[in-house]
């Protein structure tokens, strides 16, 4: 059996290193591959609530259900002096002032020069950003 040339001996054992080396390298690589991966599902399941919370802050559907529940009874038809949604006129004056103004308002109550607006509606169990969030459905069909 003749013996391995050194140069062949050199080149076999630079095929082995390098072989080796890649081996390494890729494992590494998918390792890094599975941590990325891992972090994307987790990133993922972190972040769905935030999407659908702005989807539903989006198409105000809160703002809606908010107004049918607790404000239509007197804003619907104007029953009381309150200002009817979609009655851009009775609205004018009241949207200038701004909607963060309106929404205060609501929220603490007051008597105006058409009539008495209860605080949130009359009903305390309301929270701050629902009844803004009524305010606004109501402000973007009144203007
Ligand atoms: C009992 C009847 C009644 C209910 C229920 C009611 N409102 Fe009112 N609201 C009024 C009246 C009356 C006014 C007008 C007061 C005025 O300007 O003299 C008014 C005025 C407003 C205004 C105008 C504020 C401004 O700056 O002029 C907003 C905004 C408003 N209401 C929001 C709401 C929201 C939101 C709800 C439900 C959570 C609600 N209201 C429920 C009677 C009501």
């Amino acid at each position: 059996m003749r013996s391995l040339s050194t140069t062949q001996n050199a080149s076999l054992s630079l095929t082995c290193t390098s072989t080796y080396v890649s081996h390494y390298r890729s494992e590494a690589q998918q390792k890094k591959a599975f941590m990325m991966k891992k972090f994307f599902t987790l990133a993922l399941v972190l972040g769905l609530p935030f999407v659908f919370s702005s989807t539903v802050v989006a198409d105000n559907t809160q703002g809606q259900g908010i107004y049918m529940n607790f404000c239509a009874p007197c804003h619907a038809s104007g029953v009381a002096g309150a200002p009817k949604v979609g009655d851009k006129a009775a609205w004018q004056g009241r949207v200038n002032k701004g909607e963060a103004a309106m929404a205060a308002l609501a929220i603490k109550g007051f008597q105006g020069s058409s009539g008495f607006m209860p605080a949130k509606g009359g009903n305390s169990a309301l929270t701050d950003k629902e009844v803004t969030s009524a305010t606004t459905y109501m402000v973007e069909r009144s203007k």
